[in-house]
């Protein structure tokens, strides 16, 4: 992992918009081209509205015409690496469950996880009958 990934997602957990939990997180999505896009945690006053920091760099990677990814570094305000939730793993799964997580504690420790084994037996396009 290249400490310029890393470098963004701490940089984007300065970003983020988490009045509610006061839980701030960063990520950092590169694709196989090597552009990096980042996301923070945007949240909203009607709960259900908001957003991780792993889905808003997905959406703006796909908006800008990206569907191939590498690697996301994720940096979070808690003492130890967070894994991603379960609804980010999901999302991040659409794009390939090959996909390398990284995550960065505020304390400085350091996880890496395939998606696949985060999200073992997920459910992928594949598995829609007429739609491989
Ligand atoms: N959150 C993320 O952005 N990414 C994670 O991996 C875990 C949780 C956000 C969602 C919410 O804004 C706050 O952290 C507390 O759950």
């Amino acid at each position: 992992m290249s400490d310029a990934l890393i470098q963004a997602a701490q940089a984007a957990r300065a970003r983020a918009y988490a009045p509610y939990s006061n839980f701030h997180v960063g990520a950092a999505l590169e694709t196989d081209d090597g552009t990096v896009f980042p996301g923070c945690n945007v949240e909203n006053a009607s709960y259900g509205a908001c957003f991780c920091a792993e889905r808003t760099a997905l959406v703006s990677a796909v908006v800008a015409g990206h569907q191939r990814f590498r690697r996301i570094a994720i940096a979070s305000d808690a003492a130890e690496p967070v894994a991603p939730c379960g609804l980010c793993r999901q999302m991040l799964a659409e794009f390939g469950t090959e996909l390398e997580i990284v995550s960065i504690g505020a304390r400085g420790g350091q996880v890496t996880w395939r998606l696949d084994a985060l999200l073992p037996h997920a459910f992928t396009r594949k598995d829609l009958r007429g739609n491989a």
